[in-house]
């Protein structure tokens, strides 16, 4: 099987589990943790901020980072194909009060006049008050996407203008600076909160780090344990991801161009679909739904995600090769061919 699901499905390579064999460990509910205490400072200076918090998944650092900036009642305004908004079970909603307004773009790409259209600080009595807004760079659903740098410049401006505040679900922001060469502080800097995963195309097992100023992680430290996120000798799992920092950035623009040989093959046999920027693909299934196009790429050794109903994902990883993945591309082809 040619596993293109999603880079979650990475496993730990033999160096980064003796890196966690290694490490040293404490009660982090005590904040006792050396190696996540590392972790912690070494992110928040990467992405130019005061301080971080490592969480078990990404959706909790999204949840953690939201409500640093919204009040129950209050609205989120982001992307229609959000992860915040399509994959985290409405746990904003559910678990902190939080209400969403979606704006809808091409390939998830922000654009900051819809945002100003949608922006409501001080509504009043009435209507729902704005006192976040999120993007999410790459974008997963709109296929990888790169957010342009202007446009994340000027929803910085815009929030900073209206006191709102703005969450970069940037779960896969490694893969933004890799393709752009944009420091991941520059991007990081435009943000009050940012949320970073290491379980994705980094290949750790668990992991996401949130930033923001220290008074907000002290804040998000309390909401974590409220929710049953605190951990204790979580220090293994940080070391992984540490690992992860120091060893597996780079390569993702293998996965890259790897993204790049599966849609060449699909392009090549006529299929229209956008060459990627980073390692998602989102490809239009046509005539077939995609839960059919799903199942018979399964059948000829190709796993692929349904991600809208007649739209699937291909996601390159460490664990693929580029060859692997043009074959992917060709069997696809076959099937949409
Ligand atoms: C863009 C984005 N944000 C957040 C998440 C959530 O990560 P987790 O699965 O660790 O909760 C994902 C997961 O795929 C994602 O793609």
């Amino acid at each position: 099987m040619i596993d293109l699901r999603s880079d979650t499905v990475t496993v730990p390579t033999a160096a980064m589990r003796a890196a966690m064999a290694e490490a040293e460990v404490g009660d982090d509910v005590y904040a006792e943790d050396p190696t996540i205490a590392v972790l912690e400072g070494r992110v928040a200076g990467l992405l130019g901020h005061e301080a971080g918090l490592f969480c078990a998944t990404g959706s909790l650092a999204n949840v953690l980072g939201v409500a640093q900036h919204v009040r129950p009642g209050q609205e989120v305004l982001c992307d229609s194909g959000a992860h915040i908004a399509r994959a985290e079970m409405g746990a904003h909603g559910a678990l902190t009060g939080v209400t969403m307004r979606t704006w809808v773009s091409p390939d998830g790409r922000v654009d900051p006049a819809c945002v100003e259209a949608l922006l409501s600080p001080d509504a009043g009595p009435y209507l729902v008050s704005t006192a976040c807004v999120e993007v999410e760079n790459t974008h997963n659903f709109g296929g990888g996407t790169v957010q342009p740098l202007d446009a994340l410049g000027a929803v910085s401006t815009l929030c900073r203008d209206a006191g709102v505040g703005l969450h970069l679900d940037g779960a896969r922001l490694w893969n933004a600076q890799v393709a752009t060469g944009i420091g991941l502080d520059t991007y990081g800097r435009l943000f009050d909160t940012v949320s970073v995963c290491f379980s994705k195309g980094l290949g750790a097992p668990v992991g996401s780090v949130l930033v923001g100023s220290a008074e907000q992680m002290a804040s998000a430290r309390i909401l974590r344990k409220r929710l049953g996120g605190g951990w204790r000798q979580a220090g293994l799992l940080a070391a992984a991801c540490l690992y992860a920092l120091d060893h597996h950035v780079a390569s993702l623009a293998e996965d890259h161009a790897a993204a790049r040989a599966f849609t060449a093959e699909l392009t090549a046999s006529g299929i229209d679909v956008a060459t990627p920027e980073t390692n998602i693909v989102v490809v239009p299934t046509g005539a077939l739904t995609s839960g059919e196009v799903v199942a018979r790429a399964s059948e000829g050794g190709v796993r692929l995600s349904a991600v809208g109903a007649r739209l699937v994902r291909a996601v390159t990883h460490r664990d693929v090769s580029l060859d692997q993945c043009a074959d992917a591309g060709r069997i696809l082809a076959g099937i949409l061919g």
